[in-house]
């Protein structure tokens, strides 16, 4: 028997219960996993909550390093004693020891920590897919980050300035504004005090951005859109404030010929030769000490509801991992 962190009904973080739970043979396809570090992540919090759907009781987590116990019929992407990480595939990561699609798994070079993955398996290769692929940041852009300071952000900040982007990023507090400045971004706004819309057509002279990661959504999704240079884009990837209402597609058209897209990790990480190539990739950038992975909290396992309540009520900043 092990241990893992589960709930029984959707809610606030009281519902996440540590519980004894057989892990069993992992079956076709499958590795069993044992976990070394787990990352938590703002999607965690949706799950627990019941904005994002959930099969009741439900284990949580989709990101957590470890090492390789068993492997069921057919598995040849990792063996036994291989030191892996994963992000994505079933709710589950909260928890001791764990059976997971092996295809999901990646080996981890010499060079990156278990914990170093457990806080930039998701995180980063969702930095990744963003400043990469949905719009390719390049030398002399000037990009629009909002939460420059959360997991996501301090990565992401300082790949896209590694790439040659100044990059301005919205923060909640004067702290995690000094943060910020030390990973990657050369302006911060402080988005609870200061109009962010009228900061970034002062620092850009007016021309504004090609391109706004917004992972706030509610509160932020229309100045984003303001924040716009004609036929820019805006990419929505989180809703850390609310869901986003529903929007009358003429106002992209009002306000320049806007694109805006929704992505996900899932889709971009779905074929495994993609997920491979990712995970290299934000391991080049790592090892090469261009972007540092900061694991800036860490909770035993058994307290993730406190930590849960941490990244929601803004104290955490970067990546932060639980421990078994
Ligand atoms: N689509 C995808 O593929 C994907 C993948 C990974 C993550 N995400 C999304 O990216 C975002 C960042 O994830 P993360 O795990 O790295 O979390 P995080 O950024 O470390 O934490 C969320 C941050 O959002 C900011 N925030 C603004 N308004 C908030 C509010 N009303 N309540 C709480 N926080 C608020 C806070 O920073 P300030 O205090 O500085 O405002 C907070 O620290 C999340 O929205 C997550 O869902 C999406």
């Amino acid at each position: 028997m092990t241990h893992a962190i589960r709930f029984h009904q959707t809610g606030g973080p009281e519902i996440l219960v540590w519980e004894e739970v057989e892990v069993g043979q992992p079956g076709p396809g499958e590795a069993r996993v044992r976990h070394t570090a787990i990352g938590l992540n703002y999607v965690d919090t949706y799950v627990r909550s019941g904005a994002y759907p959930a099969s009741l009781p439900s284990g949580l987590g989709t990101e957590a390093a470890g090492v390789v116990e068993a492997v069921g019929p057919g598995v040849t992407d990792v063996k036994v004693g291989d030191r892996v990480a994963y992000s994505g595939g079933p709710q589950g990561a909260y928890s001791e020891e764990r059976v997971i699609p092996a295809d999901r798994l990646v080996v981890l070079p010499d060079g990156i920590s278990d914990q170093q993955a457990a806080a930039m398996m998701l995180k980063g290769m969702t930095a990744q897919y963003l400043i990469r692929q949905t719009y390719k940041v390049k030398e002399r852009d000037t990009i629009l980050f909002h939460a420059a300071a959360g997991g996501v952000g301090l990565i992401a900040c300082q790949w896209a300035k590694a790439l040659g982007a100044t990059v301005i990023g919205t923060v909640g507090s004067a702290e995690k504004a000094e943060l910020a400045k030390a990973h990657g971004c050369e302006h911060t706004i402080l988005y609870t005090r200061e109009n962010f819309v009228e900061r970034v057509r002062e620092i850009t002279n007016g021309s504004m951005v090609p391109v706004v990661y917004d992972s706030v959504g509610k509160d932020t999704f229309s100045a984003s859109l303001d924040c716009l240079a004609p036929r820019g884009l805006m990419v929505l990837f989180g809703q850390s404030s609310g869901a986003v209402e529903p929007v009358n597609l003429g106002i992209l058209a009002q306000k320049g010929s806007l694109y805006v897209t929704r992505p996900t990790l899932g889709t971009y990480a779905a074929k495994r030769a993609d997920l491979l190539a990712m995970a290299q990739d934000l391991f080049d950038v790592v090892l090469s000490g261009k972007v540092k992975i900061e694991v800036n909290q860490t909770y035993p396992l058994k307290d993730a509801a406190k930590a849960h309540e941490d990244l929601q009520s803004r104290k955490t900043t970067g990546s932060t991992i639980l421990t078994v």
